[in-house]
C-alpha cells in the first residue's frame, strides 16, 4: 500500500557543543552539519528506507529545491510538495557530548501548505493506505477527517507536542506514537486515560529503555518492548526514524510487535549517527545490525 505523509521539511543546521550554552553565554561548536530534516521529511525518508511507498505532502520555498531533490533521491514521491512564497522551514540543533539535543525550528513554508493540496493528493489514495502526520505543519484535522472518509488508516505523532492540535486530531486516529513526556502531557490535558481517547493502538517510546504498547484489544494492558543498547552520539531524528519504520512495517502487513522491533533497531542505529534524514539507515542496515 502507500503511506501519505503530511509533514514538515527543514534545512537542519546541527552544531556539536560540549554542553548547552547558558543565557548570555557564547560557546564554540566543535563541528557542524547541514542537511535535510524536519520531523515530516525524516519520517518520509525512514519509511522509504524501510521499503515502503511514501508520498510526501508538504511545502518548501524557492530556496528548498535541494531538499525536495534529496527526498526524491532517498526514494520519496515528491509530486505533492508545493513551492510556496515563504522561506523553507529550518532548524537550529545543538547536540551535546551525551548526544542529547535542543532544537529551535522556524516553520516558514511548513505553515503555508495550501489546503487544496490535501484533496488533490489524497484523491490518488486507496482504501487501506496510511495517512501519517506530526505537529510541524497545520491542516492535520482536515487531512485526518478526509483520510477517514476515504478509508485510510491514520497514524499520528504529536511532536512537537501541542494540546490543541493533538485533541483535534485524536478522534480520527488509529495509531498514536509518542514519547513518555508527551503521553503524560496528553492524558493530563485531556483528563483521560489512553482507553478514553478513542484510538486502537498507542506506542509509547522511552528512549534507551525501549517502550510499551497499549492496544484496545489487550484492554490497554502495557506490553513492553526493548531497545538495543548503543552508545549515543546524537539522538536527533531517532524518534522520527522509529515512527517512519513502524508505519512502514504495519503498511507491509507486519504484526505490531514485529514492526515495533524493527523500528526500535532502526532508531538505535540512528542514535549512533550524527545527523538526521541524510543518515537514516536502510532496511538492510537494520536487518544486519548486531547490537
Ligand atoms: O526530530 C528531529 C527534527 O526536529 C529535526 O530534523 C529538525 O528539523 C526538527 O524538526
Ligand atoms: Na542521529
Amino acid at each position: 500500500m502507500t503511506i501519505w505523509n503530511l509533514g514538515s521539511i527543514n534545512a537542519d543546521l546541527a552544531y556539536s557543543v560540549p554542553r548547552l550554552p547558558l543565557p548570555g553565554e557564547t560557546i564554540a561548536a566543535s563541528s557542524m552539519l547541514r542537511g535535510l530534516g524536519g520531523k515530516g521529511a525524516n519520517m518520509s525518508v525512514a519509511a522509504a528506507r524501510a521499503a515502503s511507498r511514501v508520498v510526501h505532502l508538504g511545502a518548501v520555498g524557492a530556496d528548498g529545491g535541494w531538499a525536495v531533490g534529496r527526498m526524491m533521491e532517498y526514494g520519496v514521491d515528491t509530486r505533492h510538495i508545493a513551492r510556496v512564497d515563504a522561506v523553507t522551514g529550518h532548524a537550529v540543533i545543538l547536540v551535546d557530548d551525551g548526544g542529547e539535543n535542543s532544537i529551535v525550528i522556524h516553520h516558514g513554508a511548513n505553515h503555508a501548505i495550501p489546503e487544496t493540496l490535501l484533496g488533490s493528493a489524497l484523491s490518488e489514495a486507496s482504501t487501506g493506505d496510511w495517512l501519517l502526520m506530526q505537529n510541524e505543519t497545520l491542516l492535520q484535522p482536515e487531512a485526518a477527517a478526509l483520510a477517514r472518509r476515504l478509508g485510510l488508516k491514520v497514524a499520528y505523532v504529536p511532536a512537537p507536542f501541542e494540546i490543541d492540535a493533538a485533541s483535534a486530531v485524536l478522534p480520527f486516529c488509529d495509531l498514536l506514537v509518542l514519547n513518555e513526556v508527551e503521553c503524560d502531557q496528553l492524558t493530563t490535558a485531556m483528563e483521560a486515560g489512553l482507553a478514553d481517547l478513542g484510538i486502537d493502538t498507542v506506542v509509547v517510546t522511552e528512549g534507551a529503555r525501549g517502550g510499551r504498547l497499549h492496544t484496545r484489544r489487550n484492554r490497554w494492558q502495557p506490553r513492553r518492548f526493548a531497545a538495543p543498547q548503543v552508545t549515543s552520539v546524537d539522538t536527533t531524528g531517532a524518534g522520527d526514524t522509529f515512527a517512519g519504520y513502524l508505519v512502514a512495517g504495519l503498511d507491509r502487513g507486519m504484526p505490531l510487535e514485529q514492526a515495533v522491533g524493527m523500528a526500535a533497531k532502526a532508531a538505535a542505529l540512528m542514535v549512533t549517527r550524527h545527523g538526521t534524514a541524510d543518515v537514516i539507515p536502510d532496511l538492510r542496515d537494520v536487518q544486519e545490525a548486531r547490537f
